[in-house]
């Protein structure tokens, strides 16, 4: 058994730390597509193509469900993917729908008609395809009526956390924050809409300030990965090792991902 994890880089690294923990007898496989990140400024014919390409890889490492552990491919290629490219004895699920089902207050997989529900402005922080796609709303819209989402296009927070460039990530933050409280002053909940952003979530926090309730997906995704799972077992996929894998180059990203995550991680060529 086995389940694919997938990110352009090391950012899905924080879900993945989270399903780790929710989930420890359950092997997972990262896959970080280095040579391709970032897709945040990507198309989405470019995203599709990069995405259905890595998760066809996590296939071949035993994964019969992979998990978009990237909120871009999420948003730009999800859909596609599921409605036309997936075999019928495989899944791929994104991030995006347990943190509104959050956000909405419903328990996992409530389909029940849109309704009423008490935040009424939330502050959208995600990269610019991300933004560009609309996905957020269209699925906020699935499920709450009367939300006002206001969405900050953060460019270039990704590329600096990926180049380890900290003080650039969180002058970056700040920046985008402002920008956001132009639009929107006073948001009452705030969505950290890229899965690099849980690395910087203190310095989101800091700035948006004690009033605004900070959404992060790490643990809701691995809270409702465990219930799909429970509802799903035959989904576990035929794989047995767990392992890191990137397009990139292994010794510069585990050196980065180690930094990032406070533990060694090692990971080998895709
Ligand atoms: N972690 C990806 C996300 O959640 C980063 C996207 C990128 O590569 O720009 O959106």
């Amino acid at each position: 058994m086995a389940v694919g994890i997938f990110d352009s880089g090391i950012g899905g690294l924080t879900v993945l730390d989270a399903v780790v923990h929710a989930l420890p007898d359950v092997p997972f496989v990262y896959l970080a597509d280095h040579a391709h990140n970032p897709y945040g400024v990507r198309d989405p014919d470019d995203i599709y193509s990069l995405t259905t390409a890595a998760v066809a890889r996590l296939f071949d490492a035993g994964c019969d469900l992979v998990v978009l552990a990237c909120n871009t491919a999420s948003a730009a290629a999800l859909r596609r993917i599921q409605e036309s490219w997936v075999p019928p004895e495989k899944r791929v699920l994104g991030v995006f729908v347990p943190m509104i089902e959050a956000l909405t207050e419903r328990r996992w997989g409530d389909s029940s008609p849109p309704r009423e529900v008490r935040v009424r402005h939330v502050a959208l922080f995600a990269t610019p395809a991300t933004v560009r796609s609309r996905a957020f709303q269209r699925e906020l819209a699935f499920r709450a009526i009367g939300v006002d989402v206001e969405a900050q296009a953060c460019g270039g927070v990704v590329d600096a956390i990926e180049e380890g460039d900290l003080e650039l990530a969180e002058a970056l933050v700040r920046s985008h924050v402002d920008a956001l409280r132009r639009k929107m002053p006073d948001p009452q909940a705030a969505v950290l809409g890229c899965t690099h952003y849980p690395l910087m979530e203190n310095v989101f926090r800091e700035t948006l300030g004690s009033g605004v309730a900070v959404y992060s997906q790490p643990k809701l995704v691995a809270a409702s990965l465990a219930d799909y799972l429970a509802r799903h077992p035959e989904m576990l996929g035929s794989g047995t090792n767990a392992a890191f894998l990137t397009t990139g180059d292994p010794a510069r990203v585990s050196d980065q991902a180690t930094r990032f995550l406070r533990r060694r991680i090692a990971f080998a060529p895709a």
